[in-house]
């Protein structure tokens, strides 16, 4: 495990906490990233793994004091994404887990130490100075609760696992992140592949972000709706690949 946590500011008032761990997938070695997300009311995207909860605890106090964080929200209930998710309930007493009706209604519900907050697909939470929406995008790129976040004042798309890649790249690149996604998706093959999985991606390329919020990887800035219609149409390939063979 990585003993140390870098933090960044990937766009105006999102600071990105990223942990390198060589151990997974060498010599490239992989990135855990959680996303805060500043405002009257503190968001949190990513608890972190429940292991690394004193590494990613330190970052988050470098930033703002853990007590004030108000919402931990995430894509799907996996332990890199929620992990530590009680753990941050215990230090942070004003703190609710946020989530998309399917993970409240599935896991959550009964996992969380407080009860959370559901959002339908689509509604807005409005941090005070920041707005998140939440988009449901079921089992892509896996898990039925999964979903994405959408921070509208800086369109700051937070995609989690989409776009996962090896290496410990820069905080922020306006490089490709499609070609980098596809091999790691050859070598890891984490999503569930499935006939609708490019047309939800490419549903997320409307939104026209500014800012790709990787969970696994740099953080892009440019053209999101470009990167998001092309990972979809590599999603399509596989597709029928998969059908036809
Ligand atoms: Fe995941
Ligand atoms: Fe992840």
């Amino acid at each position: 495990m990585s003993t140390s946590t870098d933090i960044s500011e990937i766009a105006d008032g999102i600071y990105r906490l990223s942990t390198f761990v060589l151990d997974i997938a060498p010599p490239a070695g992989f990135t855990f990233n959680q996303f805060l997300v500043l405002g009257d009311e503190p968001l949190l995207f990513h608890t972190g793994l429940r292991r690394m909860f004193p590494l990613t605890r330190e970052a988050v106090g470098r930033v703002v004091p853990v007590e004030r964080l108000r919402w931990l929200a995430f894509g799907h209930y996996e332990a890199d994404e929620c992990g530590a998710m009680n753990q941050w309930l215990a230090v942070a007493p004003q703190a609710e887990v946020v989530h998309g009706n399917i993970g409240v209604l599935v896991s959550l519900g009964d996992q969380a130490d407080r009860p959370p907050r559901a959002l339908a697909d689509g509604e807005v939470l409005d941090l005070g100075g920041k707005r998140v929406r939440w988009i449901d995008t079921p089992h892509v790129p896996h898990g039925w609760d999964a979903g994405v976040m959408y921070e509208e004042s800086t369109r700051t798309l937070l995609c989690g696992d989409l776009f996962t890649q090896l290496g410990s790249g820069p905080a922020l690149t306006s490089g490709d992140i499609v070609g980098p996604a596809i091999a790691a998706e050859d070598l890891f093959q984490y999503s569930a592949l499935s006939p609708g999985m490019g047309a939800t991606i490419r549903s997320l390329a409307n939104l026209n972000p500014r800012t790709l919020a990787l969970m696994h990887g740099p953080s892009f800035a440019g053209e999101g709706r470009a990167a998001l219609l092309a990972l979809a149409d590599d999603y399509d390939r596989r597709a029928s690949h998969a059908v036809r063979t």
